[in-house]
């Protein structure tokens, strides 16, 4: 099949490329590279470079003709909805319209969207949260996210475009850049690397940091190529169900490091302290049994493999 993805330069959808294309589909990558990079872009997979709210990436669909669209290109830095609203708004929810109207318009089979659990579901009363769970989104980039799933529920309502919404939790692995949604483990790394002292953010009452659900980027790619193949239409978690303090993500990543060869000073044993950020979500993990049941969908990656994998890429890239 001819997949479409968008944002294919990026962390997490250029290991959706490489998925796709180690299982034999044509892949036709649109990114503007405004944060993914050329290094990033598999060999077998064309590239356009062009904004996806621009006119052009109507001539990609007119020239293409793809049978799935995946869609991974968004802003995706919450700070940043929060200082620029309209932005965010702009390439996510105004981006997304224009990828449904043109899937629409050539006929395409199916849209996958890229959405978000880590951010979506708000403080959650329900830990893990599962999908049913009404979102209570607390950012604009949350919100833009959300909206985008309402919009695409609505293009399959009303005109039979099929879909699969997945709602990642904190995505880690190679690739990834320290600003985005759950960029954690790259900043960890990054610095560490350097030579720097990391800090973690916490609220008083709770100094092992806050709880997230850390998958890794592989398994994320894994749901792609399973909702793609899968007649199912709904909205699925991709997480482990698994939480983890932020204190216990980075002792592990100091231990990964420690057993790639790099020499970690011991006073870096306990990182830099610092106030949770405004908006800082306690506790985030996700209920996967839905992507288990429908999809056959379930992590294969542990937070010491995955961290072990993440770190010996970094340790490759980081100067
Ligand atoms: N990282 C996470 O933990 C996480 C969690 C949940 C959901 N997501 C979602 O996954 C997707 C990918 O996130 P990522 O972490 O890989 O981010 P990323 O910034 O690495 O990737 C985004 C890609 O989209 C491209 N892009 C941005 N705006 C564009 C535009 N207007 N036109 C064309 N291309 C554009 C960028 O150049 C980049 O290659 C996003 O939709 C994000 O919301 C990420």
């Amino acid at each position: 099949m001819k997949v479409l993805v968008t944002g294919g330069c990026g962390f997490i959808a250029s290991h959706v490329v490489d998925a796709y294309v180690d299982q034999g589909h044509e892949v036709v990558i649109v990114d503007n590279l405004s944060t993914g990079k050329m290094e990033n872009k598999n060999n077998k997979a064309n590239l356009y470079k062009v904004d996806i709210c621009g006119e052009r990436v109507a001539e990609v669909f007119a020239g293409e003709k793809p049978d799935i669209v995946n869609h991974h290109a968004a802003q995706i830095s919450v700070p940043l909805s929060v200082e620029q609203p309209l932005f965010d708004a702009e390439t996510n929810i105004k981006g997304t319209i224009r990828l449904l109207e043109l899937s629409r318009e050539y006929g395409v089979k199916k849209f996958l969207f890229s959405s978000t659990g880590g951010a979506i579901y708000g403080e959650a009363e329900r830990v893990p949260t599962d999908e049913d769970y009404p979102p209570v989104p607390a950012s604009p980039y949350a919100i833009s996210k959300f909206a985008c799933e309402k919009y695409i529920q609505y293009y399959h309502k009303q005109f039979g475009l099929k879909y699969t919404i997945l709602r990642y939790s904190n995505v880690f692995g190679p690739r990834q850049i320290p600003h985005g949604e759950a960029g954690v483990v790259a900043i960890f790394a990054e610095k560490l690397l350097k030579g720097e002292h990391p800090t973690l953010n916490h609220f008083p009452d709770e100094k092992r940091g806050m709880i997230r659900d850390y998958c890794f980027v592989k398994d994320i790619a894994r749901a792609s190529i399973l909702a793609t193949e899968s007649q199912k239409v709904g909205i699925f978690n991709i997480g482990t169900g698994k939480g983890t303090h932020t204190l216990d993500l980075y002792k592990e990543t100091i231990n990964a490091l420690r057993s790639n060869g790099k020499i970690i000073p011991q006073s870096f044993d306990e990182p830099r302290r610092d106030a949770a950020r405004a908006g800082d979500i306690r506790v985030s993990t996700l209920d996967p049994t839905r992507a288990k049941r429908d999809l056959g969908w379930e992590a294969q990656y542990d937070l010491a493999k995955g961290l072990l994998e993440t770190i010996q890429w970094y340790a490759g890239h980081v100067a």
